[in-house]
């Protein structure tokens, strides 16, 4: 079959033939009987009858093809690629392939065009060594430090997986794949970027010259189905007493910051939470890479947008928190709130929007309230620390701290609630707290759960809109839960 391959041309009936197919005999995307591929361009490498033909004429075609490739991740929309199925993808791939090929006069004919394209799209889409551990459900994160060093999360705990790469070109590759799929690029000038495989699973990457071993790869994989607080319950991420105040507190439009640090939980925590707005509400998320799965019927989902190569066209959190402000949202969900749009988010939560949630990445309550402060300040407005704590102060009602213990389990270690100003300093409240009591040998954190005695503020509010939690939940006599 090596007439069809696109190494063998230079046999000059063949390339006759080929080149003057974009006249004679239009190449055309449309007709899809002539899809299948006779064989991969891989196998027609390898194939020892083209042998004599990998000369000079051969390379020109692979760098043709290399082209090609650059050409049409230039011109193919490719954050389309996530919304259309592969049959569809396939198609546009090959109706751009077929433009391209004919434009610049690459000799190829038509069942060659469909070949091509197919394999074009794989590369395009195929993420080589990651497949087997995406698929793969019971792998959480997966961590790469080049191409020899492929860690996976299971169960809380990492571990080296067998997995590797050619080298660190194949990452790269590969990594250039993932976020050009998405519509970003990833250079020396750029060298950091995140975005989003078509699962719905986050990707970040370093590459040279930020990373110095080859490309650092992070990718925490979408579950499938998120955690729900009954499930979180059942990992004793919290007690069920605490679980039902929160569902409640939602429920009843108390503002909530979730805090914590990166893989704490705080996203997984904000899903499920969000279980307990109504669904009547009309809710507008802001992330920079989606990954919210709200289970409400009316969501409008909005994801910032980085510079291109020109530096232009950048679209900040901020923008889309004041844009969500004319959209008459019920709440706004903020992602994680990293930066000066923390200002129009309290605002928001100020004016009308109660119950708004956001994470933010902290150690404890207090931290992460002046965080918030800072945050503000980035903005560069000129208004009075007092004031932007009274902000704070009258926007956020409860604070949730999610941790990561140092024996990979994940607590809820407080809910805090803000309950007002003093002079100049903010108040909070534990609520409830996971006091840690002691580490056992083998690393397991002993600790029990417990409420303060403090009656929350926001219960006589909860209690106007008719949910009345039993008191004991608040008695700090007995521990709520112990683990492990
Ligand atoms: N309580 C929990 N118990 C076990 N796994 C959890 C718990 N909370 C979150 N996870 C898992 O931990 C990982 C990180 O959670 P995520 O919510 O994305 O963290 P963050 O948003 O803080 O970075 C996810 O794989 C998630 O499924
Ligand atoms: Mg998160």
């Amino acid at each position: 079959m090596a007439r069809f391959s696109i190494l063998s041309k230079t046999s000059s009936p063949a390339r006759e033939q080929a080149t003057d197919t974009p006249a004679e005999k239009p190449v055309s995307g449309e007709d899809d009987k002539q899809s299948a591929p006779l064989f991969s361009t891989d196998e027609a490498i390898a194939e020892p009858e083209d042998e004599q033909d990998l000369s000079a004429p051969s390379l020109d075609l692979l760098d043709a093809k290399l082209r090609v490739h650059n050409k049409l991740i230039d011109e193919l929309d490719l954050s389309m690629l996530d919304k259309l199925d592969e049959t569809e993808m396939r198609r546009q791939v090959r109706r751009l392939v077929t433009e391209i090929v004919r434009e610049e006069r690459i000799p190829m004919n038509q069942a060659e065009v469909a070949q091509f394209a197919d394999s074009v799209y794989d590369e395009m889409t195929g993420l080589g060594p990651l497949e087997p551990l995406l698929a793969d459900p019971s792998i959480s994160d997966i961590l790469i430090n080049g191409a020899a060093q492929v860690y996976v999360e299971r169960g809380g705990e990492l571990e080296l997986s067998e997995a590797r790469f050619r080298d660190n070109a194949h990452l790269r590759r590969i990594v250039g794949r993932i976020v050009s799929a998405v519509g970003r690029r990833v250079d020396e000038s750029q060298p950091l970027v995140d975005a989003r495989l078509l699962d719905g699973s986050r990707v970040n990457a370093a590459i040279e010259p930020v990373a110095i071993d080859g490309p650092l790869v992070s990718i925490r994989k979408f579950s499938k189905k998120p955690l729900t607080l009954e499930k979180l319950i059942s990992f004793k991420a919290m007690p069920e007493e605490v679980a039902a105040f929160l569902h409640n507190a939602v429920k009843c439009r108390v503002t909530t910051l979730i805090s914590g640090g990166t893989g704490s939980g705080k996203t997984t925590l904000l899903n499920a939470l969000s279980a307990a707005i109504s669904h009547k509400e009309r809710l507008i998320t802001i992330e920079d890479a989606a990954e919210l799965q709200l289970q409400q019927p009316h969501v409008a989902r909005m994801e910032t947008r980085p510079p291109n190569l020109e530096g232009k066209g950048e679209i900040r959190q901020r923008e889309l928190v004041k844009n969500a402000l004319r959209m008459r949202p019920d709440r706004v969900i903020l992602g994680e709130v990293r930066s000066e749009e923390a200002f129009d988010m309290l605002q928001a939560m100020n004016t009308g929007h109660e119950g708004s949630m956001a994470t933010i990445h902290a150690n404890n309550p207090r931290e992460a309230i002046s965080r918030l402060e800072q945050m503000v300040a980035m903005g560069g407005l000129r208004i009075s620390g007092e004031a932007v704590r009274g902000q704070i102060s009258s926007a956020i009602g409860i604070i949730i701290q999610a941790q990561r213990l140092s024996d990979g389990s994940r607590r809820i270690t407080h809910v805090t609630e803000v309950t007002g100003m003093e002079g100049d300093i903010i108040q909070m409240q534990d609520i409830f707290t996971f006091d840690r009591l002691r580490t056992d040998e083998d690393g397991t954190v002993v600790g029990e759960f417990r409420a303060s005695g403090l009656r929350p503020k926001c219960l006589d509010d909860m209690q106007r809109r008719g949910v009345h939690l039993p008191l004991e939940y608040f008695d700090p006599s007995t521990p709520l839960l112990s683990v492990p």
